[in-house]
C-alpha cells in the first residue's frame, strides 16, 4: 500500500459525546507519527462540497470536555449515491488526502464501507453513536454519557411519580436498539423495560403492573426504546390507561437530552483509545475496518461484519431486569 501522509477525518451521523476528544486523538496521534490532517466538516456532505482544512494540534486543544462534534455532523443523502460518492472522492485526491478515519455509526461505517469499495482510499471507522448498536465492539463513544444522562432524567421523574402516585412511560433513544433503554433501566430500578429485541406484549405488561400494585407499589417507572414493535411511549401508554383507568398515567419523552453534555471519563478515555488505535490501524496497513474494544482491548472488525451483523443484547441483564422488578 501507498505510504501514507495525510489523513481525513470526519464526523458523521448523530452527534455523540466523545466524538471532540476522538478528533483530538486521531489529530495528535498522527501528527505524533509525523502525519498531516485534514478536518473534513459536516461529514460526507462536507466531502462532497470540499468543506477541507488542515488540522494542526492546537486546533484540537481546549475540546476533550465538550460535547458534540467541533468538525460538525450530517446525514447526507447524496453520498448515498454512485455519484456523490465520486464527488467526495475527487475532493480527497484535490487535498491529497489517502487515507479516511470515519467517526460515527452504522449509516456512517457504511458510507465508508462503499467509498473504499468504489474508490481507491483506506478507511478505518470509530465507533461513535450512543445508541452503542454496533456490532463487534463492547462500547460505542456517547452511550456511557447518554446512558448516565437518561438516568439522572429518570431519577427525577421517579421524585414526581412517587408523589403523585403516577405511573411514567419514559422514551429513550436508541433507533432500533435496546441498550440504552436496557441499561437506563436497570441503573434507574424501572418497573419494566420495553425493548425491540424482545417482543412485551401491552396485556403482559398490563398483567405484570397489577401484580405489582396488588404488592403494594404505589408508582411505577416503564422504560420504553423508542424503537419498540408495539409502538412509542404514547401509545403504549395509552394502551395501559384505556384498562387501567385508575393509574394516573403520564408520557415524557427525553429526546435529544441524550445527546449533548459533556462526555463522562469513560467516553473520554475510550474515544483516546479508539482514535488513536484509528491511526495505528492505518499505518498497520489496515483498510475497511472498525476498531473497538471487547473486554478491554483494542480489537479490528472488518466493516463487512459489523454493517451486517445485529449486536445481540444481553440476555442476563434483561432477566436481571425483571427480577428486580418485582
Ligand atoms: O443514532 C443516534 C440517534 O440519536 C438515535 O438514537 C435516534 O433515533 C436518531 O439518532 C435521531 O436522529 P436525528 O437527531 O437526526 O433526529
Amino acid at each position: 500500500m501507498a505510504k501514507i501522509i495525510n489523513v481525513g477525518v470526519l464526523t458523521s451521523g448523530g452527534d455523540a459525546p466523545g466524538m471532540n476528544a476522538a478528533i483530538r486523538a486521531v489529530t495528535r496521534m498522527a501528527i505524533y507519527h509525523g502525519l498531516k490532517v485534514y478536518g473534513i466538516r459536516h461529514g460526507y456532505h462536507g466531502m462532497i462540497h470540499d468543506q477541507i482544512r488542515e488540522i494542526k494540534s492546537h486546533h484540537v486543544s481546549n475540546i476533550i470536555q465538550r460535547g458534540g462534534t467541533i468538525l460538525k455532523t450530517a446525514r447526507s443523502d447524496e453520498f448515498r449515491t454512485v455519484e456523490g460518492r465520486a464527488k467526495a472522492y475527487e475532493n480527497l485526491k484535490r487535498n491529497n488526502i489517502d487515507a479516511l478515519v470515519v467517526i460515527g455509526g452504522d449509516g456512517s461505517l457504511t458510507g465508508a464501507r462503499l467509498l473504499s469499495e468504489e474508490h481507491d482510499i483506506p478507511c478505518v471507522g470509530v465507533p461513535g453513536t450512543i445508541d452503542n448498536d454496533l456490532y463487534g465492539t463492547d462500547y460505542t463513544i456517547g452511550y456511557d454519557t447518554a446512558i448516565n444522562t437518561a438516568m439522572e432524567a429518570v431519577d427525577k421523574i421517579r421524585d414526581t411519580a412517587s408523589a403523585h402516585n403516577r405511573l411514567f412511560f419514559v422514551e429513550v433513544m436508541g433507533r432500533d436498539a435496546g441498550f440504552i433503554a436496557l441499561r437506563t433501566g436497570i441503573a434507574s430500578g424501572a418497573e419494566a423495560i420495553l425493548i425491540p429485541e424482545r417482543e412485551t406484549p401491552s396485556d403482559k405488561l398490563k398483567i405484570f403492573l397489577e401484580e405489582g400494585f396488588k404488592r403494594k407499589k404505589t408508582s411505577g417507572i416503564i422504560i420504553v426504546a423508542e424503537g419498540e414493535k408495539e409502538g412509542g411511549a404514547y401509545e403504549i401508554a395509552n394502551k395501559v390507561a384505556e384498562d387501567f383507568k385508575e393509574y394516573d398515567v403520564k408520557v415524557t419523552v427525553l429526546g435529544h437530552i441524550q445527546r449533548g453534555g459533556s462526555p463522562s471519563a469513560y467516553d473520554r478515555v475510550t474515544a483516546s483509545q479508539l482514535g488513536a488505535a484509528a491511526i495505528d490501524a492505518l499505518l498497520d496497513d489496515q483498510k475497511s475496518v472498525m476498531v473497538g474494544i471487547v473486554n478491554k482491548k483494542i480489537v479490528h472488525v472488518p466493516f463487512n461484519k459489523t454493517i451486517k451483523s445485529r449486536k445481540p443484547i444481553n440476555e442476563d441483564l434483561l432477566e436481571l431486569a425483571e427480577i428486580l422488578s418485582i
